[in-house]
């Protein structure tokens, strides 16, 4: 569905965002290997996450509502049918993260999806799952994919591609095999997985490399810090760890929540979002507003179910350019659409790198994000591993496309709202892969 687009004269307000969709895709999912429920409270109702929740279920969890949680509770034993066809629709957390814990099991199956996750690339998760004991059928690399688990061996991994969703493929097989496996990662990445398995269970160990002094060879008189390991974090499992049950209460989506704070950004005006996720692993859009030139307070921070939360105040100002590189793309990295929309309101040049990821992801993000750019007038480069944005003009409203992705959908109806004259975006109900009420909660920021 087309929808049509208004510029506002004012934005402000304060909300809540759905429920965080990475948090939620692992609790449906580790439900299938813990030994008692797994209560769920604000499980957010988005196809993603309704995609990780029919997989628990295939694989025998029931789901129950009551009042306002969900309850997963696992299956006696795992036994599919090995004619079982599991559709994780658009959804590649539940694709990968499922492909670990059937690894993992002595069961067979196969995971296909919609046509986008059809043409992602799943060798990054079945190479270090087949070093492990599985077995994968499918052609190049991709969905369809039929999986037959095995006890598997113990492991030890250190990521070459610096992705969530691989280290908790490798980590939910060793949990479903009772096996020992130590993850390593030398860019840190989110990190809701090992969190979530410490409070739901035990026998999980999350090791931080810091930098410690040594002799400066050059100078015996002096230290120097030096890292006593060439990565940043190992996540330990035991073949003890066990995942028991308990209740998750997932906070808001840092990630939903960014495209309105990029609202505040750019306006110059004020918004306060409640209830949301705080994890360090997720915040770094706050980081680049602030270094950008906004303001930022964060009030209220509690943890609950093992993860930070709190109320967020971002009020925009006079918008500057920041490098975007190295482990701070991997950090914002499902924030660049929405990043790249900011830099065109900002002033000079925003030069956005190692940002390759983003062609394998809902769709080619950077090709997305360059042909929007290009229809309100924005002059920008693109490259094989980035974007480059000239910002700090004024732009005209624009026929948008949304390649059916979600966060470009989102991404530039946001930049609608500061554009001269009326613009439109095509295949707008996409947003209901991570947020159905995104333009609700755009109708309560935007006067
Ligand atoms: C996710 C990890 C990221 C992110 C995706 C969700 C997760 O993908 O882009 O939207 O929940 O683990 P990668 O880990 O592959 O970078």
């Amino acid at each position: 569905m087309n929808r049509e687009l208004s510029p506002a004269r004012r934005i402000g307000g304060t909300i809540v965002v759905p429920g965080d969709k990475s948090i939620a895709h692992r609790a449906a999912l580790l439900s299938i290997l813990a030994s008692s429920p797994i209560e769920v409270i604000n499980f957010p109702d988005n196809a993603d996450c309704l995609s990780s929740l029919k997989a628990a279920e295939s694989l025998g969890v029931k789901v129950a509502k009551e009042s306002n949680k969900l309850v997963f509770t696992p299956p006696d034993s795992l036994s599919p049918d090995p004619e079982t066809t599991v559709d994780c629709g658009n959804s590649g957390t539940t694709a990968r993260l499922l492909s670990g814990i059937v690894a993992g099991t002595e069961i067979e199956l196969t995971i296909t999806g919609d046509e986008s996750l059809q043409s992602r690339p799943m060798k990054r998760i079945i190479d270090p799952l087949t070093e492990m004991g599985a077995e994968f059928f499918c052609e190049d690399g991709r969905l369809p994919m039929r999986i037959r688990g095995h006890k598997l061996l113990p492991f030890e991994y250190r990521l070459p591609v610096a992705s969530a969703q691989v280290k908790s493929a490798v980590l939910l097989a060793g949990l479903a095999s009772n096996c020992t496996v130590a993850v390593q990662e030398e860019i840190v990445t989110r990190n809701h997985t090992e969190l979530m398995m410490q409070h739901l269970g035990k026998g999980v160990e999350i090791r931080k490399i810091t930098p410690v002094p040594v002799q400066d060879p050059l100078d015996p008189r002096k230290k120097k810090m030096q890292m006593p390991e060439p990565f940043k974090r190992e996540t330990h499992l035991t073949s003890q760890t066990r995942i028991t049950g308990g209740t998750i209460d997932i906070p808001g989506d840092m990630s939903t929540a960014a495209f309105f704070f990029a609202a505040a950004a750019i306006s110059g005006e004020t918004i306060t979002v409640e209830n949301i996720g705080l994890n360090p692993t997720r915040t770094a859009f706050l980081d680049y507003l602030k270094l950008i030139g906004c303001k930022v307070v964060i009030e209220n921070k509690v943890t609950i179910s093992g993860e930070p939360r709190g109320t967020v105040t971002v009020t925009g100002g006079k918008l500057s350019h920041r490098k975007i590189s190295g482990s701070m793309t991997v950090a914002l990295i499902d924030e660049i659409p929405i990043i790249a929309v900011v830099a065109a309101f900002a002033s000079g040049t925003t030069v956005i790198r190692d940002a390759a990821e983003l062609r394998v992801k809902e769709s080619d993000r950077l090709a997305a994000v360059a042909e929007n750019l290009s229809r309100m007038g924005v002059k920008h480069g693109i490259l094989e591993d980035g974007i480059a944005v000239e910002g700090g003009h004024e732009f005209t409203g624009a026929d948008f496309v949304s390649y059916g992705d979600h966060r470009i959908a989102m991404a530039f109806s946001i930049a609608s709202l500061f554009l001269v004259g009326h613009s439109t975006i095509d295949d707008a109900e996409c947003v209901n892969i991570s947020c159905p009420t995104f333009y609700d909660i755009l109708d309560q920021i935007k006067q």
